[in-house]
Parts: C-alpha cells; structure tokens; sequence
C-alpha cells in the first residue's frame, strides 16, 4: 500500500502524483465498505478525530465524520459558534487545548486562508484541512479526480473546464494543482473579475503550461471531457466593488443548462462540489440529467475521506 510521507494534509502542493494516485486507490478498497450491511472495519478502532468546523459545511463535515466512524475512530464534532473561538480563544491555543486530550487527527475547516497551516505548527496531531478561505480544499479535489477516473478512465490528457467563481474558490485552486499533476488540461472559465491572470502560476510552470483563462462559456466548454460548475461566493466578496454585473447576467453568460452544455463533447460529465445554487450557475435540467456525477462525487467522498484519515491516522488493516 502507497505511504504518505507527510505528518498533514494541508495542500495539494505537497502531494505527488504518485501520492494523489496512492490515495484514490486506497478509496477504491474502502468503497466497498460504505456498500455492506455493517458498514464499519476496526482499521482506526482506538483513534481519536476531532473535525473542528469554523465555518457552515453539510456535505464536508458529514463525510468525514461518516468515514472516521465507518472505520472505528472515536469522531467529536465541534463547531465555530460552539468552540470557544467565538469567546475570544485565539485558533492555536484551540488546537493546544485540544491536544492535550491526545487526538491523533484534527480536521479543520476555517474561513480563513492558512488557518489549518497555523495549527499544524502547534500540535502533534495530523491537520487535515476541510477547505480554508480562499486557499485549499485537498479531499474535494481527490474525490473530484475519483471520480472523473471512474468515468473517464485516465486524467492524462483529459480537457477539464472549472467555470464559476473561480478567484474565490478553494475547489479550484487545489483541483487546478490536482489534475495538473495528473496530466488533464484546465479551463478556467468565468467573469473577468472572478478568474485572475495569475492563477495560471498557482503551481509555478507546471500550471503554467496547463491552465488556460477564458471569459466565455461556449469556447471554454468547447470539447471539454469535464465540466466542473461553482457556486458565486458572495460570502467572501465583503464590501469590494463588484466582481461582475449582477446574479441575472452571470446566470445568462455562465450559467449551465442542457443547451449551453451542447458546446462539451458528447459524452461530458458536468460536476459541482455542492452546495448548488439551481437556477444561478447550475440549471436543473442539467444537475438533475444522465450526465451529472454531482451525487457520485459526495458519494466518494466519503471512502476518499476513509483513505486519507487512515493514512495519516496510522491504521493497521491487519487488526
Ligand atoms: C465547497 C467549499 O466549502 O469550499 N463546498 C464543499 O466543500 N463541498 C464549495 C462552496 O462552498 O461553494
């Protein structure tokens, strides 16, 4: 079985392709487990995890609460506004405290870019990051490539278009790095004010030469294999001027629907990483059709969460 020979998991940036790859595997093994009448394995029986959300998620905080528990690990739950960051506690005396109860992974989610970073700094514990602020979202990235491989078959080669808020997108930025490393071809795809230039460096030359930029839905859908939608953050754009013109407009230009996926190949899959705004980005007659994988995504998430907590949660399969 693949190794991990980092203590976090803080960034796409720190995987190799063979890491990526090792991970979506593992998942592959556990799949099976989410499909059985007791769904549970005593790989992580003795572990503790503490998934430490600061910021709202359904689906994340879910999926890995469910893969801990599906794999035996004792999970606590803790939210911002019940942590006692909301009485003034600074993020790493949080994670001081809570190591003196001796977890062995602590998931975070925090609206705050680098937030996961800082506390992996200050405990012994290994940091999972659940998406923070506009920088990384590592899991949704490798349950994103799971599940475009089970259609697809290969990354390599592969066109894949990210078309939304893509400035604001932690999703973007670490799948851009995830299916770079693998071998696709990125289309970056929205308003001009929601796609910088720069992204294209994210990953220094290798995005460079992967990611393209485009500002119009037709040409940068036009023979995609992948189309991956994303929600407008308007929960990140603060009081700034404004990034496009107004959610009507967007939803004309940018916005999904079964005529304007016409302009991807045949047989393209259209995803989104949740939550879906129907009828902004994403219509219904395309979330809803034969081509969205968005179910299948949530869906592997969790045995792509089981993975990568029991890599870095020192599982023993053979217990
Ligand atoms: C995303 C997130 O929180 O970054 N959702 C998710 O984790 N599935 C995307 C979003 O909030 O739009």
């Amino acid at each position: 079985m693949h190794q991990l020979n980092i203590k976090h998991l803080l960034s796409i940036q720190d995987l190799s392709e063979a890491d990526l790859m090792g991970i979506i595997n593992l998942a592959k093994t556990f799949e099976n487990i989410n499909e059985q009448h007791v769904k549970k394995v005593p790989i992580l029986k003795g572990r503790t995890i503490v998934n430490l959300f600061f910021e709202n998620s359904t689906r994340t905080r879910v999926s890995f609460e469910i893969a801990g528990k599906r794999l035996s690990a004792d999970t606590i739950n803790i939210s911002g506004s019940a942590s006692s960051t909301s009485k003034g506690e600074t993020i790493v005396d949080t994670a001081k405290n809570l190591m003196a109860m001796n977890p062995d992974v602590i998931v975070v989610r925090h609206n705050k870019s680098g937030a996961p970073a800082l506390m992996a700094k200050a405990v012994t514990a290994s940091i999972v990051n659940a998406g923070d602020g506009t920088h990384e979202h590592p899991t949704q990235a490798l349950l994103d490539c799971a599940t475009i491989l089970r259609h697809k078959k290969k990354l390599q080669g592969l066109q894949v278009a990210i078309v939304g808020d893509i400035d604001h997108s932690r999703v973007a930025r670490s799948n851009i790095l995830a299916l770079s490393k693998l071998g696709a071809k990125v289309r970056l795809c929205g308003p001009v004010g929601l796609v910088p230039e720069s992204l294209k460096r994210i990953g220094g030359d290798l995005t460079e030469s992967s990611v393209s930029i485009h500002h119009e839905l037709a040409s940068a859908i036009d023979g995609v294999d992948v189309v991956m939608m994303l929600r407008i953050q308007n929960e990140r754009m603060g009081a700034e001027s404004p990034r496009f013109a107004n959610t009507r407009e967007y939803s004309r230009y940018f916005g999904l629907s079964n005529r304007t996926v016409s302009a991807a190949k045949s047989d393209a899959i259209v995803m989104h990483p949740g939550p879906l705004n129907r009828g902004v980005e994403i219509m219904p007659d395309i979330a809803d059709s034969g081509r969205s994988v968005i179910l299948e995504q949530v869906k592997l998430g969790v045995a792509v969460r089981m993975a990568v907590l029991y890599l870095l949660g020192g599982g023993n399969a053979s217990e």
